[in-house]
């Protein structure tokens, strides 16, 4: 039986994707023989109301000096980055010299706004290739795992923080406690934890399955995090919801009574109480509408294979191996997944091996139809590729229903 990572209650499994690769292992050819598999399921915990996987990959697996995501490849990112970055800035960086850490700075796309005007700050990122990149802006960064012993290493050396941050990496690690106990032993009296994940309320209302891989341990609410923060004396002030990755939430946090409780925090909870978000019911809904966006999507694509139409793949985002594997979505289906990431290229998906090809492909031959496997950032790819759809090329998207565009 499951135990809750949270409160290590047993858990109510709702869902098997069935086996699956890491997320964003693309690999070679010669690669393929010995490619990782893990069953991939999620669980609601009834006691804490976290939702979570039931199988953990180790961390080395999927965070080493060959990570496959730079957050800078979004334009639209490095805008969001840049606005967390001054708001952060302008409301709680209120001492003489106030010190910032980010975990899971990555590539730098949000500290370097701080090293530029020179703030102290101090970037850990375990995956080593992207820590470089940061490095070489000019952005102190460690190469490792944050958890308790880091932490305690940081304060020896650099003192307390004003401000902890954090974006998309918090529902990653599984051993959150000992992150959550860090950053208790971290943060100064008057200090901010400010971090930012996909919301549980969004997946469920948009069937955004898709987020569900195996480098996302939790899928976080207001509910099950206020459980978490409030074992180790810290407690949610504010929260402030954000378009990005399809629907995250922002989580402003400070040691308990240290400030002002936000109304919209009461708010926050009775809008999940009506989107029952703490009863297991909605997660057999979520299945149950899961199943059916699967059926639909294979639908529409293999009609579209009779009609011998072509279909690329546009964006080889984590989230479309959890899509591609689970839907049964193979090279004869979607020829070739279009993407910008250097490292990506050349390389094939996970699992179904679907190749990856730089962007020029897409361009310099149009196919039909392309699926908008990169959904979250669709704005800023709509208004790029008004010349696909010019050329009569059309989108096919998945969320929040199959649909494709006219
Ligand atoms: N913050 C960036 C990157 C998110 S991807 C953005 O929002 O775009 C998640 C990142 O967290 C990866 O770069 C991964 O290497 C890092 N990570 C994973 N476990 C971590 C841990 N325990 N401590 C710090 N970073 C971690
Ligand atoms: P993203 O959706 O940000 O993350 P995840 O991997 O966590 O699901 O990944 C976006 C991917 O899409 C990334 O590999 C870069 C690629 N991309 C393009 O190819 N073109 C674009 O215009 C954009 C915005 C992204």
């Amino acid at each position: 039986m499951n135990k809750c990572l949270i409160c290590f209650s047993p858990i109510e499994p709702f869902m098997s994707f069935g086996k699956m690769p890491i997320a964003n292992g693309f690999l070679s050819p010669a690669q393929f023989s010995s490619e990782y598999f893990f069953e991939l399921k999620v669980g609601f915990c009834p006691n804490c109301k976290m939702v979570q996987l039931t199988e953990q990959v180790d961390r080395e697996r999927m965070f080493h000096e060959s990570y496959a995501f730079f957050s800078s490849t979004s334009k639209r990112m490095a805008e969001h980055f840049k606005g967390f970055a001054q708001f952060i800035m302008s409301n709680y960086l209120k001492s003489p010299d106030p010190f910032v850490v980010e975990m899971g700075s990555n590539d730098g796309i949000m500290l370097q706004h701080f090293a530029n005007v020179g703030i102290r700050h101090l970037g850990i990122e375990p995956s080593a290739n992207v820590a470089k990149v940061a490095i070489q802006k000019g952005i102190k960064t460690v190469s490792n795992f944050f958890d308790e012993d880091l932490a305690h290493k940081i304060v020896a050396e650099h003192g307390q923080v004003d401000a902890f941050l954090g974006a998309n990496v918090m529902c990653h690690i599984p051993y959150i406690h000992s992150v959550v106990a860090g950053i208790k032993i971290l943060l100064k009296q008057d200090g901010v934890l400010a971090f930012e994940d996909p919301y549980l309320g969004d997946i469920v209302e948009k069937t955004s399955y898709d987020q569900i891989y195996d480098e996302h341990a939790f899928y976080f609410s207001l509910n099950s995090i206020s459980y978490l923060f409030e074992q180790h004396d810290l407690e949610i002030f504010d929260i402030i919801p954000q378009g990005v990755h399809g629907g995250s939430m922002r989580y402003l946090i400070s040691h308990k009574g240290a400030r002002k409780v936000s109304d919209v925090v009461a708010a926050q909870r009775a809008k999940e109480e009506v989107l029952g978000l703490h009863r297991l019911e909605t997660y057999d809904r979520l299945r149950r509408n899961i199943e059916c966006s699967r059926d639909e999507l294979m639908a529409t694509l293999c009609d579209l294979k009779k009609q011998k139409k072509r279909v690329v793949g546009y964006g080889a985002t984590s989230k479309s191996t959890t899509v591609i594997n689970y839907c049964g979505i193979t090279p004869d289906l979607v020829e070739f997944i279009s993407d910008t990431t250097p490292i990506k290229q050349g390389k094939f998906s996970p699992r179904a091996h679907i190749p990856i090809r730089p962007y020029q492909d897409f361009t310099e031959d149009y196919p039909d139809y392309a699926l908008l496997f990169a959904w979250n950032h669709g704005d800023e790819i709509m208004e790029k590729e008004e010349k696909f759809k010019k050329a009569g090329g059309k989108w096919i998207v998945y969320v929040p229903k199959v649909q494709v565009l006219e």
